[in-house]
């Protein structure tokens, strides 16, 4: 069984979270998640989510899904000598993107954070803000060569997305892949797909009118 660590903060995109988690828990891991205090405000202002539990994020009571309090530096995901197999922070505000840039492990989700780059393993930020400030830019870079996979909540729509749910599952699938997990969500490119509404040509010959 796979171990994934999740932690949720206050950027937008609490549908991404609440999909991510259906998706791993569908997958057969066991996601250890910790939301922030104002991820926990996301999820009521954009889920209608008023208790965090198994059941609101998973949409089933599940043991797979274990809540920690983001305060509890005494949990068992703040220790390197848990094993686990990689840790995702999506939505990722740019206040949580610049606390673990700069290695601070007083909440579960920088200490978890902390140990997932120390003990070498795959950390993904799936920030969430536009537009970016150099800080961000930085702590972005400052990460990615620590390790960690910046991964934005940046949805392509080569696939003609037709439904909210559709722009989800594209960025969702895309976090599981580098996660390791395996998915069936529709986010792939295959050009041997039947060909768009639009004609390519066309619309090259149009673009130089
Ligand atoms: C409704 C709402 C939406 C927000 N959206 C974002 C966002 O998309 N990106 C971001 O970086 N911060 C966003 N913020 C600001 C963060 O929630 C705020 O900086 C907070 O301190 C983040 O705390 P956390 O990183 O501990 O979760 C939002 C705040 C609110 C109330």
């Amino acid at each position: 069984m796979k171990h994934i660590v999740l932690g949720i903060t206050g950027a937008s995109g609490a549908l991404y979270a609440r999909r991510l988690t259906q998706q791993l828990v569908d997958s057969g891991a066991r996601v250890h998640v910790i939301v922030s205090a104002f991820g926990r405000r996301l999820l009521a202002d954009e889920l209608g989510v008023s208790k965090v539990s198994p059941e609101t994020l998973a949409g089933r009571e599940t043991e797979q899904v274990v809540i920690y309090h983001p305060r509890d530096l005494g949990a068992r995901i703040a220790s390197g000598s848990f094993l686990t197999d990689g840790m995702v922070v999506c939505p990722c505000s740019s206040n949580t993107l610049g606390m673990i840039a700069a290695g601070i492990g007083d909440s579960l989700i920088g200490r978890a954070a902390a140990v997932t780059l120390k003990e070498a393993r795959r950390l993904v930020i799936v920030h969430r803000e536009m537009p970016l400030s150099p800080i961000d830019l930085q702590n972005m870079l400052r990460l990615s060569r620590a390790g960690a996979i910046i991964c934005p909540a940046n949805p392509g729509f080569y696939l003609f997305p037709q439904t909210i749910d559709d722009i989800v599952d594209f960025v969702v699938g895309k976090v599981l892949d580098l996660l390791g997990v395996a998915h069936s969500l529709n986010t792939r490119w295959n050009p041997e797909a039947p060909p768009a509404v639009v004609d390519v040509a066309e619309a090259a010959d149009g673009a130089t009118e």
